[in-house]
Order: structure tokens, then C-alpha cells, then sequence
């Protein structure tokens, strides 16, 4: 079989950047086909990723929070009992929910959703194996190259996401483990020794850098949030690498070397998750039919644009450069269909923020210090602790601070960094600050609510070109 009709875009991946484009493209008028492979629109995102990990972070977090944080509340409660089964299934019912309701939003939008397997036959043309068996071919005016990413596996460490996982084997335990090592103190690895740390397994977060929070995050803030993820029990070995591993016995063994000088040692644990890194996915795509060539890191090549060499077939998201987060692909996914549309679209990749979801949540936008020193790009920094935020007094949840960069000639913001309860609501306001141009004089005069934790922010830009008033 064979769609008759020439598409004037047909996407290859249905995750956020392709069935954002689907929309984008429906509303732009464009006759659009988004072809998706796993059975489910949403991609990694919303099957495996930022939702179900949302979910057990949440969920994890109030049983935590029951378990060790009501006494001094006035709360008495009793016999307070994990039931995994039932936090896995809720976490499902949300996947569920979501992934619906994209597939009815193409529906709405006029894009045409086939489920099956991708592959360029040739410039014009892709092959879709089709999930139910059979084949069928869809012409294309434009082509966009949305197929994601996944785990980097750790070299001599075979994943069966039982002992051995990767996110997506850390988001469907069946049972809590008693000892967990997660390689990698990036964001996955944070967010997930979290959630079974708080179900009660013993976590230690073994990471190669002499710091916590993958790229990207300051190293003041890294420093604050590892002690307060300390104090929740999670365990870290800095400036360690694992060398190698071995599953044949009762326990996975792992071989750890401390880089800078340390010893060598051997760790045990139940359960091991590799949190390594993503890279792109593209396996499968034919791409060898078109000569696309990829880069050293296996990304696809565009320009700014997001055209690839071959200018109707543009790529975007996860499988390309950039931080490979939701909302980056998402805001690509629009701009894409506005240059193929109208010749123009936007992204400020100065201006794309950040957020862990660890307790408390750490968010970050534009430079951090440390980026700020290896330019030599001279700064202000004002800071404000919540201990000194009336609200946060008020909710018992003072851990944490905002913290911002700003031009000492001009007070434009350089950069935002918060740790701290509510930090991923928080930094909207920085971004669009940012997005805007603002100083740090712009939010102080900014009147913010009382009492919120957003008047720490405020007090924070207060205190980068003048003082603060509370603290
Ligand atoms: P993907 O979501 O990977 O989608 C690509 C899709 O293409 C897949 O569904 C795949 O099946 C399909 N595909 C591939 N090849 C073919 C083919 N040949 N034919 C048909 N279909 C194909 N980001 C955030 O911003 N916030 C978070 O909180 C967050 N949490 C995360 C938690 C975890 C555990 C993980 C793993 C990631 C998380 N991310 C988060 C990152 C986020 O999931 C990705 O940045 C995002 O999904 C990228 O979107 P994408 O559409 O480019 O790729
Ligand atoms: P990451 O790149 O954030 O962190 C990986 C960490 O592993 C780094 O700190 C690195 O130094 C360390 N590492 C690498 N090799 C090691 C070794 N041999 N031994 C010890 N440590 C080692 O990658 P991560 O956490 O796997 O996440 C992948 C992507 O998914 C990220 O790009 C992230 O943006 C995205 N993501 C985003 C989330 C969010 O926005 N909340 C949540 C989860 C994932």
C-alpha cells in the first residue's frame, strides 16, 4: 500500500518535538503525517521520561514527607504503609491520560498519525514498516527527523532493567531494592535515587566529576543541594569513576576509582542504574539511502534553520544539538513549521531553563558562575535564603536560596540559579525576565505578593544591585 497523496510534511518520531509539529503544522494549514513507531504519541517525554518520573517523584515525595515531616505540623498519622503497585499504576493512569490525549489533539488538528517504523527510501520518500503488519510508503514536501534519543549504555554493563536499568528499568521496579549504586550524579540519577531512596532503599550516587547536577548547574547551588539530598540519606562518591562491572553473583559489583588519587574499590548493590548521559537515536532511519551523515556524538547535522544538508529535510529535538530537555524540543518543534511555513521561527538557546525535581527542586537559566569566571565576563551576584522568606518560614520549608548574575555596568541578567522549594514555578518568571532583557532592578521594582516564596526572588535581585530588605 502507498499514501496517494504527497504530504507537505511528514515527521519521523511522534515525542515532543514530532507531534508538536504535527499540531503546529495542522494549524498552519499544512497536510502533515506524523509516523510513531511505539504504539504511543509522546515519545520518551511522556511514556518513559520527564512523566512518569514526575509522578513517582511527587508521589515518593508526600510518602516521604508522611513518614518524617508531620510530627512538627501538629499531624498525627498512623500506620503509614507503601503500596508500590498501586504509586506504579498512578503513575500509568497519568502516562495513559497524556499520551491520549496528544493522539487526540493531532486528530483535532488534522495531522494523520501512522503507527509504525520510519526509514528514508530515498530523498522524497519513506517506508513506514507498519505496526500491524504490512508495509506503506508516504511522499513528502518536507521532511523533519524527530526520533529522539536514548540511555548511553555504561561499556561491559549489560542492561536487563531488572538489575541492571536504565531510567526506564528506574521508573518500573517492582519491588523496592534494598541497596542501589547509580553511576552518574546528573539529572536522572538524581531524580531517581531520589524517588527510591524516599521508598527506602539505601542510595549511593557515584559520580566522576569533582561536582553533582550534570551540565549546567552552578557549583555554589550543586554544592548547597548535595547536602540537603545528604540529609535525606543518599550517599555520593565525587570524583569517581566506575571502571567496570560484573553481575554474576547475588549482588552487581562495580569496580570505582577515585580520580583524583583515591583507591581503588568494589561496591555492591542490589540494584544498578546507569545514568550516563543520551544520545541520539537514529538507528533504523535509512539515513545511509540519503547520505546524511551524523557527528562525532552521533547527532543529526542542521543548520540554523534545522535543515540538514538536504534542505527539505530538517531535524530537530533530542536527535540534534542542544540540551536534550521537553521544552527545547517543543519550542524547535514550532519554529520549524513557521520557517517551512513562513520562512522565519524563533528559539533563544540563551534562555532555555532548567529544573530538577529533586526536594527541594533546583532551576537554573542563562550563565552560571562558573561560566561566567572562564569567560572572564565580570559579574554582580545577590542572594537570598528562604530561611529569611516569610512564607517559606510558614510552610517549615526554609532549605534553599535564589541566587542571580547580573552585567555590574548595565544590571542585565546573566544568569538565575535556585534551590529551593517550588524552584521549577519559580524560574518561569526569571526566564521571561531574561527573555525580556531585564535587570535585576526591573524585578526589585517589580511588586511581587506577600506572602510568597516568589518575594525571594524579588529579594534576590534586590540584594544584586543594592540590598536586600530582609536578610
Ligand atoms: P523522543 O521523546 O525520544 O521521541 C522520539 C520518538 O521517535 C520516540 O517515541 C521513538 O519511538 C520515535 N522513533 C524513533 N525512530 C523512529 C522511526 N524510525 N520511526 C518511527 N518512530 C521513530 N526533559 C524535560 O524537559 N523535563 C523533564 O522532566 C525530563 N525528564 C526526563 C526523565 C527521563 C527519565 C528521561 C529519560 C528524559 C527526561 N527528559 C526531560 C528529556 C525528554 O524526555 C527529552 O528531551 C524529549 O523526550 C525529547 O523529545 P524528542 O521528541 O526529541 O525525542
Ligand atoms: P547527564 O549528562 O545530566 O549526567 C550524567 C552524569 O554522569 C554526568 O555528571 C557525568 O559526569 C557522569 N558520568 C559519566 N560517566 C561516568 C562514569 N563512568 N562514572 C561516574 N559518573 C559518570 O545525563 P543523565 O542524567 O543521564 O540525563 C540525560 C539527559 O536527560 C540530560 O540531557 C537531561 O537534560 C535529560 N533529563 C532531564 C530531566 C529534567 O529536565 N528534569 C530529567 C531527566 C533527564
Amino acid at each position: 500500500a502507498s499514501s496517494s497523496e504527497e504530504k507537505d510534511l511528514v515527521i519521523i518520531g511522534g515525542g515532543v518535538a514530532g507531534y508538536v509539529a504535527a499540531i503546529k503544522a495542522g494549524q498552519e494549514g499544512l497536510s502533515v503525517a506524523c509516523i510513531e513507531k511505539r504504539g504511543t504519541l509522546g515519545g520518551t517525554c511522556l511514556n518513559v521520561g520527564c512523566i512518569p518520573s514526575k509522578s513517582l517523584l511527587n508521589n515518593s515525595h508526600l510518602y516521604h514527607t508522611i513518614l518524617h515531616d508531620t510530627k512538627n505540623r501538629g499531624i498525627e498519622v498512623g500506620d503509614v504503609k507503601l503500596n508500590l503497585a498501586n504509586l506504579m499504576k498512578a503513575k500509568d493512569s497519568s502516562v495513559t491520560g497524556l499520551t491520549k490525549g496528544v493522539e487526540f489533539l493531532l486528530k483535532k488538528n488534522g495531522a494523520e498519525y501512522i503507527k509504525g517504523a520510519g526509514s528514508f527510501v530515498n530523498e522524497n520518500e519513506v517506508k513506514v514498516a507498519l505496526n500491524d503488519g504490512g508495509e506503506t510508503t508516504v511522499k513528502g514536501k518536507n521532511f523533519l527527523i524527530a526520533t529522539g534519543s536514548e540511555a548511553t549504555p555504561f561499556p561491559g554493563l549489560e542492561i536487563d532493567e531488572k538489575r541492571v536499568i536504565t531510567s526506564t528499568g528506574a521508573i518500573a521496579l517492582e519491588k523496592v531494592p534494598e541497596t542501589m549504586v547509580v553511576i552518574g550524579g546528573g539529572i536522572i540519577g538524581l531524580e531517581m535515587a531520589s524517588v527510591w531512596s524516599r521508598l527506602g532503599a539505601k542510595v549511593t550516587v557515584v559520580e566522576f566529576l569533582g561536582q553533582i547536577g550534570g551540565p549546567g548547574m552552578d557549583t555554589e547551588i550543586a554544592k548547597a543541594t548535595q547536602k540537603l539530598l545528604k540529609k535525606q540519606g543518599l550517599e555520593f562518591k565525587l570524583n569517581t569513576k566506575v571502571l567496570s562491572g560484573d553481575t554474576s553473583g547475588d549482588k552487581v559489583k562495580l569496580n570505582v576509582d577515585a580520580t583524583k588519587g583515591g583507591k581503588e574499590e568494589t561496591l555492591e548493590a542490589e540494584v544498578v542504574l546507569t545514568a550516563i548521559g543520551r544520545r541520539p537515536y537514529t538507528a533504523g532511519l535509512g539515513l545511509e539511502n540519503i547520505g546524511l551523515e551524523l557527528d562525532e556524538r552521533g547527532r543529526v547535522i542542521i543548520d540554523s534553520e534545522y535543515r540538514t544538508k538536504i534542505p527539505h529535510i530538517r531535524c530537530v529535538g533530542d536527535a540534534t544539538f542542544g540540551p536534550m530537555l521537553a521544552h527545547k524540543a517543543e519550542e524547535e518543534a514550532v519554529a520549524v513549521v513557521e520557517y517551512i511555513k513562513k520562512g522565519y521561527g524563533h528559539v533563544n538557546y540563551g534562555c532555555i531553563p532548567s529544573v530538577m525535581y529533586t526536594y527541594p527542586e533546583v532551576a537554573w537559566v542563562g550563565q552560571s558562575e562558573q561560566d561566567l569566571k572562564n569567560q572572564k565576563i565580570p559579574y554582580n551576584v545577590g542572594t537570598f535564603p528562604f530561611s529569611a522568606n516569610s512564607r517559606a518560614k510558614t510552610n517549615l520549608d526554609t532549605d534553599g536560596m535564589v541566587k542571580m548574575l547580573a552585567d555590574p555596568e548595565t544590571d542585565r541578567l546573566l544568569g538565575i540559579h535556585i534551590v529551593g522549594p517550588n524552584a521549577g514555578e519559580m524560574i518561569a518568571e526569571g526566564t521571561l525576565a531574561m527573555e525580556y532583557g531585564a535587570s535585576s532592578e526591573d524585578i526589585a521594582r517589580t511588586c511581587h505578593a506577600h506572602p510568597t516564596l516568589a518575594e525571594a526572588f524579588k529579594e534576590a535581585a534586590m540584594a544584586t544591585h543594592s540590598k536586600a530588605i530582609h536578610f
